[in-house]
């Protein structure tokens, strides 16, 4: 009778042990899969799977569209269905809505529509699998596998860093496809526009010039051999002589910072460079001229410009593009305060042009102002200077693309052919002598920093401001004030700050490392 208990009784702990080491191993690996169906229906009137789907259905006997067949018939682009414990590895498969798939490069939308769809389609898939608690997924290339990647890390990508409570962290991996050179690109473009999402999203308190230009200088460490950092502080901007940037810090306790990166990516070492700026501004309270307290806190992206251009060399650095590339960002806070410059003030830019500061919130065209003076030092091969720059470029394009002054066809062209292929758009606007001659008549100085008719054409206005401090042949100023943020516009992006435009700036500097 007692060895038959005690045997009852070690089978009892055996199971529990089995079953809680079991549930262990649940909590530790929740596997998920992505797959890709198109709306179109097949040439036998059957459901339109992508090649990995359909391998995948083959593998269970076509159990999977025998399933969606009764779950949705057709499935619509960006929608998605959930299937559990049809197949061993994969207790979670999301099949997702990848649009009609013939579609390409679409003339009207600026962008290449089958790129777009399966963004959205991989990011609706990841997203479910995640609030799923699945945390490693597996990922269809759908046809596109930089896209599929660039779709499942940008959509997976959230700032909870400052949250007690967390969304599960997913690894992803490509499923069923030899393109794994793409599917890496496609991860490494899109860790690099979250890199500057999470820059732009972080509390101003946390991104501070000084902490802006320690995380830049670490994300750059392992590319030591081919990247340099310089961290210039307040002195060193003194000896520069650039007061047009000294006048937007002065109201500040926090020290600015001139951030330098420059990367060396050609072997020809007498390459010239691609100068990218990025505006800096960690926090924009509008100094004197202070800003409606509503929404202000979306200032602590005032960065963006930088963040984007820092990201963008990260990037560059990381896929060894073979490129020659300055970033230049002047990095303080605009606040008010006993010290703060004051509407009506002149300063001197570094250029000896001088400035009537008639509102302090058009600080951004300052900082840029001697940026842009001491970019042309390096006499680089072109100027692309990123800027959250005006409320007027948002009020203009919204969040649909990015607004392109520029004084190059040339320019515009490569800039406008990366935007197609990542999807994150440009939108060419006017370098009008019209918009000039609104900030070049001033009373005090010979410019002012805002336009005589104040509010209209705001962006064109600021544009033409920064237009004299340039000499350079190829100059673009981006202004991404309008697609600083996302709500719901990009489906692929979470509510946040976007981190765009990162991904045509490295699609840009790709294409020029291309064309030598
Ligand atoms: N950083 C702002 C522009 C901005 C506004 C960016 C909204 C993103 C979202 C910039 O410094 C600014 O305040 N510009 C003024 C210029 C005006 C005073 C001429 C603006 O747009 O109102
Ligand atoms: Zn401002
Ligand atoms: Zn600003």
């Amino acid at each position: 009778m007692l060895v038959v208990r005690k045997t009852v009784q070690m089978a009892v702990r055996k199971h529990l042990s089995r079953s809680f080491s079991a549930s262990r191993t649940h909590l530790q690996e929740r596997k998920g899969l992505v797959l890709g169906v198109f709306e179109k229906e097949a040439e036998e009137g059957g459901l339109h799977l992508t090649e990995a789907a359909a391998r995948f259905d083959q593998s269970l006997s076509g159990k999977l569209s025998d399933l969606l067949k009764i779950a949705a018939p057709v499935l619509k682009k960006g929608k998605s269905r959930i299937f559990y414990g049809i197949h061993q590895d994969f207790p979670c498969v999301a099949v997702v809505g990848l649009g009609k798939g013939n579609e390409g490069v679409c003339g009207a939308e600026n962008w290449d529509t089958k790129k777009e769809n399966i963004r959205h389609a991989v990011s609706v898939g990841c997203k479910i699998l995640q609030e799923l608690e699945v945390n490693h997924v597996e990922v269809d290339d759908c046809g596109d596998a930089k896209s599929a990647a660039e779709g499942a890390v940008l959509g997976l990508f959230c700032y909870d860093q400052l949250k007690s409570k967390k969304k599960t962290r997913v690894t992803t991996q490509l499923h069923g496809s030899a393109d794994v050179d793409d599917w890496k690109k496609g991860v490494v473009y899109a860790e690099g526009q979250n890199l500057a999402r999470f820059l732009m999203e972080a509390p101003a308190n946390h991104i501070t010039p000084t902490a802006f230009a320690n995380t830049i200088e670490e994300k750059v460490a392992p590319y030591a051999d081919r990247v340099t950092v310089n961290k210039r502080p307040k002195a060193w901007i003194e000896e520069q002589q650039m007061g047009a940037f000294l006048s937007v810090t002065r109201g500040s306790e926090e020290p600015p910072v001139f951030l330098e990166l420059y990367y060396n990516g050609c072997p020809d070492k007498k390459q010239l460079p691609l100068m990218l700026v990025g505006k800096g501004i960690t926090f924009d309270s509008g100094g004197i001229s202070l800003k409606p307290s509503q929404s202000m806190d979306a200032m602590r992206a005032d960065m963006g410009g930088a963040a984007t251009v820092c990201a963008s060399i990260v990037t560059a650095a990381a896929l060894k593009l073979p490129v020659n590339i300055i970033g230049l960002a002047p990095l303080c806070e605009n606040m008010p305060s006993g010290k703060a410059t004051k509407p009506g003030d002149v300063v001197t830019a570094k250029n000896g042009k001088t400035v009537q500061v008639d509102n302090t919130d058009a600080e951004g065209r300052l900082v840029l102002a001697d940026a842009l003076c001491y970019g042309h030092t390096f006499n680089p091969r072109a100027i692309v200077n990123v800027a959250t720059l005006t409320g007027a470029m948002d009020v203009a394009l919204g969040s649909a693309a990015t607004g392109v002054f520029t004084n190059s066809d040339w320019l515009w062209e490569q800039l406008h052919k990366a935007s197609v292929v990542t999807g994150d758009r440009v939108w060419r606007m006017p370098l009008f002598q019209h918009y000039s001659k609104q900030v070049t008549d001033c009373q005090l100085a010979d410019l002012n920093n805002v336009g005589k008719y104040s509010r209209s054409g705001g962006a064109c206005t600021a544009a033409a401001f920064l237009k004299e401090f340039v000499t350079a042949p190829h100059w673009a100023h981006l202004d991404i004030a309008g697609v600083m943020s996302n709500k719901d516009e990009v489906p692929y992006l979470r509510k946040g700050m976007s981190g765009r435009p990162t991904r045509t700036l490295v699609e840009f500097a790709a294409g020029l490392a291309h064309s030598g």
